[in-house]
């Protein structure tokens, strides 16, 4: 069970919690929801029948997407991953950016091996991704041919508009949908996440852990009125903090979550991010003594592997400092909440991505924003447009 701790706080503004009918009535007249239906069972297993067929013929793969379209797959592959000794299936990341020297060294190193491509876009337009999708196709036509080539290209798209599913029409890849109701950072629980994982993790118990994450509404709306309350106080950044450096991009898709969910018309909470303890020796400083901008969410982990460390086990040593961390930080006037995972498994990583997903969704009414759509991103894309011919 995850526990939720929104006490350590000052203010917290109970009169906001009558807002809750308002809220969830928002919550379910909003279209873009479809993240909370539970996806067919026949899907899961077309993910892992085709990845065990994507192992035959293929040593590695390079999963191209976005944003919405990489982060989700991207933070809980890393959350699970060994430290050391990997033995997993190589999946590797494409088109989150556009630095030749990444793409050039990818490349040198796909001439290599023998690879398969799952191409993860929703628009089917967005530029990383199709520059990267179209290097990378470039090889594979030297290496491949026939249907040795189109067995090796995977697309996630829209069932029906874009470029991507014309290829897929036109051509006969394998292809998977993103649902129409269901925007990039809320598709975990779609092909564009759900596939990928599906080589290196229990894509069954992290399904089934997702779903269960439906049992902790009322948490997440007690946590979006924590962060309003605080907000309101003129707390306009909040920092997630994790113990567990494979935790890093767990927060690189909350800041996602949150950020293009609520950032909007002038108003929303800013996230940042620390792993500690190594930022305590950093960002630490700013945080005890620096601008009261701030809150704190921390992300404790009850129990993990044990090291015996004189009369304590390290992992007991970690939670110590994180409770003394919260009180030091209180006594410098910087409010925290707290959310305690009992391990990092597939479960609760499904339990509690349900449970954010539903506080943005509800921070973002408080807001009295839509927190499902991302004009501003899109803004930057137009401008691009007009500058690049692609
Ligand atoms: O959350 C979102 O909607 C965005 O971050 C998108 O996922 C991102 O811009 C990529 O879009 P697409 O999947 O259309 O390539």
């Amino acid at each position: 069970m995850i526990k939720f701790d929104f006490t350590s706080m000052s203010n917290f503004n109970a009169d906001l919690l009558n807002r809750k009918e308002e809220v969830y009535n928002k919550f379910d007249e909003a279209y873009m929801t479809g993240w909370t239906k539970r996806i067919d069972d026949s899907l899961i297993d077309d993910f892992i029948a085709t990845a065990n067929e994507v192992k035959k013929h293929s040593s590695v793969l390079v999963v191209i997407g976005i944003g919405g379209s990489f982060l989700g797959s991207y933070c809980v592959e890393k959350a699970l991953a060994p430290y050391f000794v990997d033995n997993s299936f190589k999946v590797i990341y494409a088109g989150t950016g556009l630095s030749s020297a990444y793409m050039s060294e990818l490349l040198d190193y796909l001439k290599g091996v023998d690879f398969s491509i799952n191409v993860i876009s929703k628009s089917g337009t967005t530029m990383e991704p199709t520059i990267a999708y179209t290097l990378i196709k470039e090889l594979m036509e030297k290496k491949y041919s026939g249907e040795d080539l189109t067995k090796r290209i995977i697309m996630t798209t829209d069932p029906v508009k874009g470029t991507l599913r014309q290829e897929v029409n036109e051509v006969g890849y394998k292809s998977f949908v993103i649902p129409d109701d269901i925007g990039g950072r809320y598709s975990i629980m779609t092909a564009a996440h759900l596939f990928p994982l599906a080589f290196n993790i229990d894509l069954k118990a992290f399904v089934e852990g997702y779903y269960e994450g439906a049992k902790y509404q009322e948490d997440a709306f007690k946590y979006a009125v924590a962060r309003k309350s605080l907000f309101d106080q003129g707390k306009v950044v909040e920092n997630y903090v994790v113990y567990e450096e494979r935790l890093s991009y767990f927060s690189e898709w909350l800041k996602q979550l949150f950020g293009e969910s609520e950032g909007k018309e002038g108003v929303g909470i800013l996230p940042t991010s620390t792993v500690h303890t190594r930022d305590l020796h950093s960002l630490g400083q700013f945080v005890q003594e620096g601008n009261k901008i701030l809150f704190e969410t921390f992300i404790k982990i009850e129990n993990s592997s044990k090291v015996k460390f004189r009369n304590y086990d390290l992992n007991e040593i970690n939670n110590i400092v994180l409770d003394s961390v919260r009180v030091a930080h209180k006594k410098g006037d910087v409010s925290s909440l707290m959310i305690t995972l009992p391990e990092v498994s597939e479960k609760y990583l499904g339990q509690v991505m349900y449970f954010f997903m539903l506080a943005a969704a509800y921070s973002g009414f408080l807001f009295d924003i839509d927190p499902f759509n991302q004009p501003g991103v899109e803004v930057y894309k137009k401008e691009v447009r007009e500058n690049i011919v692609i």
